[in-house]
């Protein structure tokens, strides 16, 4: 691995939060499927932005405005070529992969779902990918039907084709899972869903920041994913929409900027995408996601993506050599998130354990009830991998997880 390992110990010292000590301990951060820590550049741009450049969009008749502004429109086509857009205009700013997904179902949703309609999606969603879909079809009389998965954490294709019919107007699904770290054969479900006249959205929030993505090779109609888990700010992030479904959309919320004329009777509304995106923007958080694309730009998501698959599979091999570890999700296509129990120990107390080890871990139903049922367990501790991990921090993980083995089994 030489010069990854190089490459990578350089990637490692610009991420200030790991040169501190929790519980006495050094940091070993292990909870990037939660959200990624931020490097020295993204916190710095962020700064930049509001020492020097603070000032609203799309409104300022002054220099200041025009600056941010531009900067604002520069995150946009940013994100376009990221993704691989065929123009800005089929991207909205967002909260992140949760507002996401409520516009599209609210707005794309209500107003093409009807009684008797199917939304499909699969039974390892995140909440996020769930909930708004059975809001909306609570509202239209429209059903959630979700496919199942194989015992190693692989979509059941076969059930999913089953479930497939004239009555899906929309398939959602994750392109990599938030607790298994299976990636799923978008392109192949895109496909299959737009043979029986489906719409399809992506849930990308694991993926981006692990495998390069382009939508119009997916041909995905809808594709959400949040900048905190990309090394960017919290509360921010990008819906992709194909042009010609977004123009056909009603606004999602409504307040200044997204209207075209307003009186007191009625109100037009703007283009795409600012018809979608109400009141005074995250400003900061698009200069915060353009400058962590840079910083993922410069790296090379080939060489990310090389290296987490080394890390994942050396901390894989040494977990599973503990005794009484169970690993959830063994696909050979996932990404670097290991969830495991200890048989005979609850997961909370496993991660409290780790933490006092200075081992950052998410235990818990990781916000995928459905899953957890699935795999017949209340939860389980999760240790998701990034850039700034080494083997050091799988040393510290398998050290931490046999301590927890000897005290609580
Ligand atoms: N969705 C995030 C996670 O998986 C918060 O932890």
């Amino acid at each position: 691995m030489g010069n990854l390992e190089e490459l990578f110990t350089s990637v490692r010292s610009q991420f200030p939060a790991l040169t501190q000590l929790v519980h006495g301990k050094k940091l070993v951060y292990l909870d990037s499927g939660a959200t990624t820590l931020k490097p020295q550049s993204v916190i710095d741009r962020i700064s930049h932005f509001y020492s020097y450049e603070t000032s609203n969009v799309h409104r300022g008749a002054h220099y200041l405005g025009d600056v941010a502004t531009g900067h604002f429109e520069a995150a946009r086509q940013k994100v376009a070529d990221f993704l691989g857009a065929s123009q800005s205009e089929e991207i909205i700013f967002a909260r992140g992969t949760t507002e996401g997904v409520n516009l599209v179902a609210n707005s794309w949703g209500l107003s093409n779902l009807k009684a008797g309609d199917e939304i499909l999606i699969t039974v390892m969603e995140h909440h996020g990918n769930i909930v708004p879909w059975q809001m909306v079809a609570e509202k239209v009389g429209a059903k959630v039907v979700a496919a199942d998965i194989h015992d190693n954490g692989e979509l059941n294709l076969e059930d999913f084709k089953s479930k497939l019919s004239a009555k899906t107007k929309l398939v959602a699904f994750t392109a990599s899972s938030n607790v298994l770290g299976t990636n799923t054969d978008v392109k192949l479900l895109t496909r299959l869903a737009h043979e029986a006249g489906a719409k399809v959205l992506v849930d990308g929030a694991q993926i981006v920041s692990q495998l390069p993505v382009n939508v119009q090779d997916m041909d995905c109609d809808f594709f959400v994913f949040s900048a905190h888990k990309l090394f960017g700010p919290f509360g921010f992030g990008a819906v992709y929409g194909k042009k010609a479904i977004l123009d056909q959309m009603p606004p999602y919320q409504g307040g200044g900027s997204m209207i075209s004329k307003v009186t007191i009777e009625k109100t037009t509304f703007n283009d795409v995408p600012t018809r979608f995106e109400a009141g005074t923007p995250h400003v900061e958080g698009a200069v915060g996601l353009h400058a962590a694309l840079d910083f993922v730009e410069k790296i090379g998501l080939d060489k990310i993506h090389a290296y987490e698959m080394e890390i994942l599979k050396s901390a894989t091999e040494k977990l599973l050599a503990i005794p009484d570890v169970k690993i959830f999700g063994t696909s050979s296509n996932k990404g670097a998130i290991l969830s495991f129990n200890l048989k005979g120990a609850h997961h909370s107390d496993v991660a409290q354990i780790l933490d006092q080890e200075g081992v950052a871990v998410r235990a818990g139903h990781h916000c995928t009830q459905p899953l957890m049922a699935r795999l017949g367990v209340p939860g389980t501790v999760r240790a998701s991998f990034s850039v700034y991990n080494n083997h050091e921090d799988i040393d510290a993980l398998v050290k931490a997880v046999a301590k927890a083995r000897e005290m609580l089994l």
